[in-house]
C-alpha cells in the first residue's frame, strides 16, 4: 500500500482512493491525449457511444497494449488489471450532465488550413469526374484514385474514424468527410489540399449535402440533434435538438436527401417519427398547420422549417426511392417495414421483408416495365427484390449468407452483393438484373472478407475491397467479371466515385 502511493507520486490521493476513483487516474493519464470531458483531442472522444465498436475485452486490451504505430502507449507497466477494468467501465459510463455541442461549440471547433490555396484549375490532368475515392480505415487515411489508369494521385489523412459516404460538391471539386467524433473535414480534389475542419457533432452517423452543394445536414447520436452547416466555410446554421412527441430525445440515426423536394429526410432512432428539414425556398409542406398553398409562404423567415411525420413504428433505417417521394423503412425489431408518402405525410403500404433488410444500401433499376429495388438482409442469407409500385416483394435470393452492400450501374446487366457475413465472407455474387438468377460468385482473395462494390463512372470497371489490415482494391471489368488489377491498400472499406456519386 505504501510503495504504491510513493509510486503514484501524488499526495492527494490515496491509493484506495486511486484504485477507486478511475476519473482520476483519466486526469493523470490520458486527458492529454483524449481531452477534457473525454470529448477527444489527439486521440479520438472515450464516451459509451463511440466505444460500443470495441466488444468484449477489447477496450482493456487496447489501454493494456497500446496501439501500435499510433500516439496510444501502452499503459501495461502503469495501471494494473483492476485500475484498467474500472478505467474501462469508467469510459464506457455516460457522462450526467451531458455535454453540450451547440453552435458556439461548433463554430468555436473550426480549424482552418492555414496552407491551403485555393488553384483555378485541378492540378492533376485524370478526369474529374471519373476521380475515385477509397476510404482506407486502418490507418484513418483517403486514397485518391485516378479512375481511367488507376493510379493512386495522393493519400491524405481523415479524422479518426471515418463514417458513412463522403460527399461530393456537384461540381466534383470539394469532398466533405465526416468521423465518428462528428468531425467533418473539407478537402479539395482540385488542389489536393484540406480547406479546413469542424466539430459539427460528439458522435455522428453520416452527413448529406443539399443538391445545389449549399448545405450540409449532419445526424448526430450525441448530441441527440441534427446540425446545419454552409458547405462553403463550414459554419454552423443550425442545430436542432431532436424530441419524440412526449418530449424525450431521441438520436438521430441517419440523413437522407430528397432532392427533388429540397430536402433532408432523418430517420430517428429512438422515437416513431420521420422528420423532413427543407433548405429550399419555397417548402411543400410547413407541418400540419401550415399550408403555404393556401396560406402563403411561410410565415417566419427560418431557412430551415422542420416538419414532422409520425409513424406506428419506428424506422430508423431506410431507402428513399428516385422520386424522392416513397420512404421504404425497417422495422429494428426484423418483423417487416413500412413504406411512408412523404407528399402525403402517411403509411401507404406495408412490405413483407423480414430478417432486417438493410434498406439503406439497396439498389433500383428497371426490369422491364417495372422499377425495382433490391435489399440484401442482415440476418437472413438473401436479396429480396421490391417492386416500388406494388411494393410486393416479388423474389427472395437464396445467397452464400447475409450481405451488407449491393451495387450496380445504368451500364451495367449486373448487381454486385457481398456476402458480408459468415464462412463465405470472401464471396462476391453477381445477380443478372433482368432474370434475377446468380450467375457468378466471385472469390478475390479465400478467406479474406470482399465488401462493397463501385463502379467507374462509365460502368465498365467495379472496383471491390478486401477488407483486411492489408487488404486491396480488386478492379473487375464488369462485363467479362475477370481481374484487371490489383491495388495494395490498408483495410480498404468504401470506395466512391465522383461522377457516379454527385447529385445528377
Ligand atoms: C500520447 C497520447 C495518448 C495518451 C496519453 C493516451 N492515448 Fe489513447 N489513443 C491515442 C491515440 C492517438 C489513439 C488513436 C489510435 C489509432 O489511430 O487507432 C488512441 C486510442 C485509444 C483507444 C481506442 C479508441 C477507439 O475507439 O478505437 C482507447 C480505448 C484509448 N486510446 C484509451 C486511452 C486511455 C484509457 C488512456 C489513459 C490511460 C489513453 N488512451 C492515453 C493517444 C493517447
Amino acid at each position: 500500500m505504501i510503495r504504491l502511493l510513493v509510486s503514484l507520486g501524488s499526495a492527494v490521493l490515496t491509493a484506495s482512493a486511486c484504485l477507486a476513483d478511475p476519473a482520476a487516474l483519466y486526469q493523470k493519464h490520458c486527458v492529454e491525449c483524449h481531452g477534457e470531458n473525454r470529448l477527444g483531442l489527439i486521440g479520438p472522444a472515450l464516451l459509451p457511444e463511440t466505444l460500443g465498436s470495441l466488444r468484449g475485452t477489447a477496450l482493456q486490451d487496447t489501454i493494456r497494449s497500446g496501439r501500435e504505430a499510433t500516439e496510444m502507449p501502452s499503459f501495461r507497466d502503469v495501471l494494473n488489471d483492476q485500475q484498467i477494468d474500472e478505467l474501462s467501465a469508467y469510459l464506457k459510463t455516460p457522462q450526467d450532465p451531458a455535454p453540450v455541442w451547440g453552435m458556439e461549440q461548433i463554430s468555436a471547433s473550426l480549424i482552418k488550413n492555414d496552407d491551403y490555396e485555393p488553384v483555378k484549375k485541378a492540378l492533376w490532368s485524370a478526369d474529374p469526374l471519373n476521380v475515385t475515392l477509397v476510404v482506407e480505415t486502418s490507418d484513418h487515411s483517403v486514397s485518391v484514385l485516378d479512375g481511367d489508369s488507376f493510379e493512386v494521385m495522393t493519400r491524405f489523412k481523415t479524422p479518426f474514424g471515418t463514417r458513412g459516404q463522403p460527399k461530393f460538391s456537384p461540381d466534383g471539386r470539394y469532398v466533405y468527410i465526416m468521423s465518428r467524433d462528428g468531425w467533418i473535414q473539407k478537402f479539395d480534389l482540385y488542389a489536393l489540399q484540406e480547406v479546413g475542419r469542424v466539430r459539427a457533432g460528439l458522435n455522428s452517423r453520416n452527413i448529406m449535402l443539399s443538391h445545389d452543394g449549399k448545405w450540409i445536414a449532419v445526424a448526430n447520436y450525441l448530441p441527440n440533434t441534427f446540425a446545419i452547416l454552409s458547405a462553403d466555410d463550414l459554419s454552423p446554421q443550425k442545430v436542432e435538438h431532436v424530441k419524440g412527441k412526449d418530449g424525450s430525445p431521441s438520436r438521430v440515426s441517419a440523413v437522407y436527401l430528397a432532392a427533388k423536394r429540397k430536402s433532408f429526410v432523418l430517420a430517428l432512432k429512438d422515437t416513431p417519427s420521420i422528420w423532413e428539414v427543407f433548405y429550399g425556398p419555397n417548402p411543400p409542406h410547413y407541418g400540419f398547420a401550415h399550408d403555404w398553398r393556401v396560406e402563403g409562404p411561410a410565415p417566419n423567415k427560418d431557412p430551415f422549417p422542420l416538419r414532422t411525420i409520425t409513424v406506428k413504428s419506428l424506422v430508423e433505417d431506410f431507402y428513399l426511392d428516385p422520386t424522392d417521394e416513397y420512404v421504404m423503412g425497417a422495422s429494428p425489431s426484423g418483423t417487416g417495414g413500412q413504406v411512408v408518402d412523404l407528399v402525403i405525410g402517411h403509411k401507404i403500404a406495408d412490405l413483407d421483408l423480414t430478417g432486417m433488410p438493410h434498406l439503406g444500401s439497396g439498389s433500383t433499376w428497371k426490369m422491364g416495365e417495372r422499377t425495382v429495388m433490391a435489399t440484401p438482409h442482415l440476418r437472413e442469407p438473401l436479396v429480396s427484390i421490391v417492386d416500388m409500385k406494388t411494393w410486393e416483394t416479388l423474389k427472395q435470393i437464396e445467397m452464400l449468407g447475409s450481405g451488407f452492400f449491393t451495387r450496380t450501374h445504368e451500364n451495367s446487366p449486373y448487381l454486385w452483393v457481398d456476402v458480408f457475413f459468415g464462412p463465405h465472407k470472401d464471396a462476391i455474387q453477381i445477380i443478372d438484373k433482368q432474370t434475377l438468377e446468380i450467375v457468378k460468385t466471385l472469390r478475390p482473395q479465400k478467406g479474406a472478407r470482399a465488401a462493397h462494390v463501385e463502379f467507374t463512372q462509365d460502368g465498365k470497371h467495379a472496383l471491390v475491397s478486401i477488407w483486411e489490415e492489408d487488404g486491396a482494391v480488386v478492379i473487375y471489368d464488369a462485363k467479362t467479371l475477370e481481374e484487371v488489377d490489383r491495388l495494395p491498400m490498408k483495410k480498404p472499406r468504401g470506395k466512391y466515385n465522383v461522377g457516379n456519386r454527385i447529385e445528377k
